[in-house]
């Protein structure tokens, strides 16, 4: 089969592999139908994440058919159709019945980082029983793709973390998918100001599609003034990163009002400076966190219900066979306006 390799920093290739098989009777073999590409996918390319070994089939998230299924899996059967969860859940250890499977000590985010991941033909999915999910009869398959990691990350790691409350001023630091993410499911708290800020204007448009009240371009380097201006200089209650830059938790800090939250959703590959002179007195809460994708059934819900469109993230599509100019298109998203770019496995 083939699979999207990763190569060191910089370099990738599509490569013959044999196909998974079944190593613990709780593993299921999937076939992928739908993968797609996350900012995480081009930290690790930039060598951000060491855990990630050469010869690594990278991705994360994705829908396939259950090809095999071990005899420890009870609940998914060859021919299910399934959604592939980014953290592979035991289900049993200390972190999984804490509700932190992202911390899972069998499993946790292993798929396309330590295991070979879901930008292939096949992917083996250990602990499928706690790990998939089943597709609901008539869904939106490209609409599901984007509950695999996106969407429970924007909403945990931003939206939960941040602690988002009706009539909120609420910051957005990045309007990739995941910034997108964050920015569809805030508004299931009814916030009363949503300021969305990147550098890429296509992107800022979408956001106001989206639901954002306030755009800004910090390519001048004066968001932190424009938020001061549009919040009376009180700055804003939630700030969520979804960037993963020094810069832009740099602005975070800058930008958030007395009692205020920041939700860091940002991958980090260097250090950030912590300005503790300025916010120790600031009743500040800052959070960081590995999505655990424990909110995937309740998104699950509002997309069936109509109530969460996150098809309106998906720009591109492409063959399984073309993933390398999808990463092209991808890695040069400002150039190419692309979100999330599906890939299809005929
Ligand atoms: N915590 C988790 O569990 C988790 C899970 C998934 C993704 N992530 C991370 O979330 C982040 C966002 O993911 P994504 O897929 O949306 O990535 P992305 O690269 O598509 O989006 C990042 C956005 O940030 C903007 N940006 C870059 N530099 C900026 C700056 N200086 N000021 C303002 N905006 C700037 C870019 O224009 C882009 O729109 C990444 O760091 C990714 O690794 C974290
Ligand atoms: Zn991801
Ligand atoms: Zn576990």
């Amino acid at each position: 089969m083939k699979g999207l390799v990763y190569l060191g920093p910089g370099k990738k290739q599509l490569v013959d592999r044999p196909k998974p098989t079944l190593l613990d009777a709780t593993d299921a073999v999937v076939r992928m139908c739908q993968t797609t590409l996350c900012g995480t996918d081009l930290h690790i390319l930039k060598g951000d994440l060491p855990s990630v070994a050469v010869g690594r089939i990278l991705g994360h998230e994705g829908i396939g058919v259950v090809a095999e299924a071990g005899t420890g899996v009870s609940r998914f059967h060859p021919g299910d159709r399934v959604l592939i969860s980014c953290i592979t859940a035991c289900g049993k250890c200390e972190y999984c019945r804490r509700g932190m499977p992202s911390h899972c000590e069998a499993g946790g985010w292993i798929l396309g980082n330590t295991i070979d991941g879901t930008q292939a033909e096949f992917v083996r999915i250990p602990f499928a029983d706690t790990s998939l999910y089943h597709i609901p009869e008539n869904a939106d398959e490209d609409a599901m793709v984007m509950l695999s990691d996106i969407l429970p990350t924007g909403y945990e790691c931003g939206v939960l973390n941040g602690a988002v409350k009706p009539g909120d001023t609420v910051a957005i630091i990045g309007a990739g998918p995941v910034g997108l993410a964050a920015l569809l499911t805030t508004q299931f708290f009814a916030p009363a100001n949503l300021i969305v800020i990147d550098l890429d204007d296509h992107r800022l448009e979408v956001a106001k599609h989206f639901g954002a009240t306030a755009v800004i371009n910090s390519t001048d380097g004066r968001a932190v003034e424009t938020v001061m201006a549009m919040t009376a200089g009180k700055g804003v209650e939630v700030a969520i990163e979804a960037v993963g830059m020094a810069a832009t938790f740099g602005l975070c800090q800058d930008i958030i009002g007395a009692g205020g939250h920041i939700a860091n959703i940002g991958v980090h590959g260097a250090s950030v400076t912590l300005h503790l002179e300025k916010l120790w007195s600031q009743n500040v809460t800052i959070t960081t966190r590995l999505v655990d994708a424990v909110t995937t059934p309740l998104l699950l819900k509002m997309v069936i219900a109509g109530q969460l469109k996150p098809k309106q993230l998906i720009t591109h599509h492409f063959a399984l066979d073309d993933i390398l100019k999808a990463y092209d298109t991808f890695g040069n998203a400002g150039r190419e306006r692309a979100l999330k770019v599906i890939l299809t496995n005929p």
